[in-house]
């Protein structure tokens, strides 16, 4: 049986990709150090496939565990790389934080791993405010606005760089748009730390109580109805890319490197996606308009076609199965807490 490394598996898209790999008859090994995660989630893969995953605590940014790991671990057909951090305001305010662990964490692996079938997590934040909408892969990558989207920039460009001169090293590079939702057992999802930066967990945060209003930041944006428009994508479909991924790698289809937006292809506002709520949940919001937050873009939304004739893969899941899916997950998590 194939077996891929899931570095990050126990967090929010690692832990969805590790079901979806187990449901495509893959053999999962999750690498975590449990920095943004917990280690009880391995219970709930557990209740949802019948499988007691693999599971070794490793901080990646330490290269002789990294290495030591490695060395135990040779029969790997592919590794998906979602281990790192991932607030933005968070990088602003401690950028050596996000260089060490996003940088350290995929150099120590590539040296571990130099001949491997690799798939790694950018996104979509790497176009800033696109030129033309929807953003193709061929879109101009745009100066960073913050330490975290630089590390997925640069680490882009070392994957590119080292897969041309490495054989044996074969990168699929996936820039996700704005993944929500959980799965339909509501026994994996999203569990931010304090309060939700994101929208959808402050929206599902908000309704039960936790928090007070939602704020819109900002009515003034040239969109339809005034407020940002993103493209949200299920964070089920979007796992499910990942096993198309690996498997376009291990079908020997990747000469070196090659990259993949990861969206719906459609453009949602803020005051869409509160108006999806309410008629998917039945739930009323509170929320008020606030001003712009600063480095937020306007707009923007993927060009899926790519992804849909290469990968092979499209979404399945609309708007209201990620509203849904999210609800039931806050909800669960407020009778069962981690
Ligand atoms: P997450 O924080 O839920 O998962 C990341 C996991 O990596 C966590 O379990 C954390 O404990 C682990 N980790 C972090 N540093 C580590 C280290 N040094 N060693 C071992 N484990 C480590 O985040 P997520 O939302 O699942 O995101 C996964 C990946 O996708 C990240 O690379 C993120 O940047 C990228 N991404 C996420 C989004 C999003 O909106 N969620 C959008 C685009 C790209
Ligand atoms: C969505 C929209 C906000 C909260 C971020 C990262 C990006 C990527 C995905 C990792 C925006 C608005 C939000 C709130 C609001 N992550 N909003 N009230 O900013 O598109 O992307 O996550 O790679 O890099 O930047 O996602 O969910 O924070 O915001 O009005 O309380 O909702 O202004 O228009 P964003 P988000």
């Amino acid at each position: 049986m194939s077996k891929i490394l899931v570095t990050g598996g126990t967090g929010y898209i690692g832990s969805h990709t590790v079901v979806e790999l187990h449901n495509a008859g893959y053999e999962v090994i999750i690498v975590d150090n449990l920095s943004n995660s917990n280690i009880k989630i391995l219970d709930q893969l557990e209740k949802i496939t019948g499988k007691r995953f693999e599971f070794v605590e490793l901080d990646l940014q330490d290269a002789s565990a990294v290495d030591a790991f490695a060395k135990q671990n040779q029969d790997l057909s592919g590794i998906i790389h979602f281990a790192a951090y991932k607030a933005v305001g968070e990088s602003v305010a401690q950028p050596l934080k996000y260089y060490k662990n996003n940088f350290y964490s995929l150099i120590n692996l590539l040296t571990a791993y130099p001949a491997a079938n690799f798939v790694f997590s950018s996104s979509c934040t790497v176009y800033g405010q696109p030129d033309t909408l929807p953003v193709t892969e061929d879109s101009p990558v745009k100066k960073a606005e913050s330490p975290y989207g630089n590390t997925k920039q640069i680490a882009e460009e070392i994957l590119q760089e080292t897969a041309k001169v490495t054989p044996g090293l074969n990168v699929i590079a996936l820039r996700y748009f704005n993944p929500v939702g959980a799965h339909k057992t509501a026994l994996i999802g999203e569990l931010p730390n304090g309060v939700p930066q994101n929208l959808i967990p402050f929206i599902t945060q908000s309704a039960i109580g936790k928090r007070g209003p939602i704020q819109v930041f900002g009515d003034d944006y040239d969109t339809p109805d005034g407020s940002a428009v993103r493209d949200y994508i299920h964070v089920v479909d979007l796992a499910k890319a990942h096993v198309a991924a690996v498997r376009r790698l291990a079908d020997g289809k990747v000469d070196g490197y090659d990259v993949f937006n990861l969206g719906t292809g459609k453009g949602s506002s803020v005051l869409e996606i509160i108006n999806a709520f309410e008629q998917s949940t039945g739930e009323k919001l509170n929320y008020k308009i606030a001003p712009r937050r600063e480095g937020d873009v306007e707009k923007t939304y993927g060009d899926v076609t790519k992804s849909k004739n290469i990968l092979g893969w499209q979404t399945e899941l609309d708007l209201n199965e990620m509203m849904r899916s999210a609800w039931e997950w806050e909800k669960n998590i407020k009778d069962n807490p981690f």
